[in-house]
C-alpha cells in the first residue's frame, strides 16, 4: 500500500507529529495534488491555539497550497496527473494542504502559470475565493467572467477596512476589474499604501482612521460617506465608528468576512457575513485566467520561512502580531 508523510496536530496548543498514513484516493469530483508548497493563514494559527472550526483531533491543517495533480476522480475533466495547480482545500474541517498528498475539490483548483512560483502561487487561492465571495455575496457587486449578478445599482463608493491583509488587497483588484470608476479607499498601516494605490485603490488612510468616522468620511467622494464597506480583517465590531462612515441615504452595504466564530453584524446596515464558502463554484477557473492573461496581481509578498512541514511552527509564531502585508509559505 502507497503511504505518505502527514504533519498531524493533535490537539490545541498541543505538538505536530510528523506521521504515516496510507496516501488518499480522489472520489468523484476531486483530484489529490503533492504539494510544492503550503501557506499558513491566521485560521491555522487559530485552530492550534484554540480550535475554532476543528471539531475532533487529530487533524490536518493548511488551506491553501500548490503543486502537482497526482491524481483525478471520476468526473473531472479539467485536470490531468502532472498538472501544476493552486488550491484551497478543506484545513478548516481537518482535511488540509500539510501533507505529502492531499485531496481537494476540482472546483476549489486552479491552474499554475508557468510565469508564478510555486511559493507565489501557495499564497493565491483562499484570499481570492474570500475576497470574490465578500465581494459578489456581501456587496452585491457580479464580477464579470463569473458572477450572473448585473451591476445595475453598483457601490459608487467603496471602504475596504485592512486593505493590507491577504483578503483585502484581493479585494481592491477584483473591485476594479468589476467596477473601473469605483472610489476605493483603504485602511492599512502606511509602509503599504503605495502598493495598495498600485493594486486599484484611490486613497489609503492609516488604521488609525478606523476609530474617527469624520475622518473617514473625509475620504469619500464629496466628503458624503461611502456606499459599502468591505471588512477584511473583522475590524467593524471592535471599532465601530466605521459603520458611521457609510452614507446615510446610500446603499449601506457592510461585506464582513468571519474572523472569529461568533461574530455578529450590526443592526440597520445592509450586512453580510461572509466566509470562503461563500465563493461560487466557478470561481478558480475564472481566476486561472485572469492569472495567466496578468490581470491579477500577487496581493501581498509571498515569504518563505522555511522547508519542510516541520518549519510551519516557525511561521505559527508570527501570529498574530508579526503578520502584515505578507502570506507566510513553508516549500516542500
Ligand atoms: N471565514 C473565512 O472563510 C475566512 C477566509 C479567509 C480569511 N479569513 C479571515 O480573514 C482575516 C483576513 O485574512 P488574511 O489572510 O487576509 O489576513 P492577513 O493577511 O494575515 O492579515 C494581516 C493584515 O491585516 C491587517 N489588519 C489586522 N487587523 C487589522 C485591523 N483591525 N484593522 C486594519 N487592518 C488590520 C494588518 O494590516 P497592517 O499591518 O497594515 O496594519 C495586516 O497586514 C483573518 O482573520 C482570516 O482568518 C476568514
Amino acid at each position: 500500500m502507497a503511504t505518505i508523510q502527514v504533519y498531524q496536530a493533535t490537539g490545541v496548543g498541543k505538538p505536530f507529529e510528523l506521521v504515516t498514513a496510507p496516501k488518499p484516493k480522489p472520489g468523484a469530483g476531486e483530484v489529490t495534488i503533492r504539494p510544492k508548497a503550503v501557506a499558513i493563514n491566521g485560521i491555522d494559527w487559530k485552530n492550534i491555539t484554540f480550535g475554532a472550526t476543528i471539531e475532533s483531533w487529530p487533524a490536518v491543517l493548511g488551506i491553501d497550497g500548490s503543486g502537482t495533480i497526482e491524481e483525478v476522480g471520476e468526473g473531472v475533466t479539467g485536470f490531468k496527473p502532472g498538472d501544476e495547480v493552486l488550491s484551497y482545500a478543506p484545513g478548516i474541517l481537518g482535511k488540509g494542504t500539510w501533507q505529502e498528498v492531499y485531496v481537494a475539490q476540482a472546483n476549489d483548483v486552479g491552474k499554475k502559470p508557468s510565469y508564478l512560483s510555486f511559493e507565489e502561487a501557495a499564497s493565491l487561492s483562499t484570499c481570492f475565493l474570500t475576497a470574490a465571495g465578500a465581494i459578489v455575496d456581501g456587496l452585491k457587486v457580479g464580477l464579470p467572467g463569473l458572477s450572473k449578478i448585473e451591476n445595475t445599482n453598483p457601490p459608487k463608493s467603496i471602504l475596504i477596512l485592512g486593505g493590507s491583509s491577504a483578503v483585502g488587497a484581493a479585494a481592491i483588484q477584483l473591485l476594479r476589474i468589476a467596477l473601473p470608476s469605483v472610489t476605493i479607499v483603504v485602511t492599512s498601516s502606511k509602509p503599504h499604501h503605495e502598493h495598495l494605490k498600485s493594486l486599484g485603490a484611490n486613497a489609503a488612510l492609516e488604521r488609525s482612521a478606523q476609530g474617527d468616522a469624520a475622518a473617514l468620511k473625509a475620504a469619500s467622494p464629496d466628503g458624503a460617506g461611502f456606499d459599502a464597506i468591505l471588512d477584511a480583517v473583522g475590524a467593524g465590531p471592535d471599532s465601530p465608528a466605521v459603520y458611521d462612515a457609510l452614507k446615510p441615504d446610500g446603499l449601506k452595504l457592510y461585506s464582513l468576512v468571519l474572523t472569529r466564530p461568533g461574530a455578529q453584524v450590526p443592526q440597520g446596515l445592509n450586512s453580510t457575513l461572509v466566509t470562503v464558502a461563500s465563493a461560487d463554484p466557478g470561481s478558480m477557473a475564472w481566476f486561472s485566467k485572469l492569472l495567466e492573461e496578468r490581470k491579477y496581481k500577487v496581493p501581498v509578498k509571498a515569504e518563505v520561512i522555511g522547508h519542510g512541514f516541520t518549519d510551519i511552527p516557525k511561521g505559527l509564531a508570527r501570529f498574530p502580531a508579526q503578520i502584515s502585508g505578507v502570506k507566510l509559505v513553508v516549500t516542500l
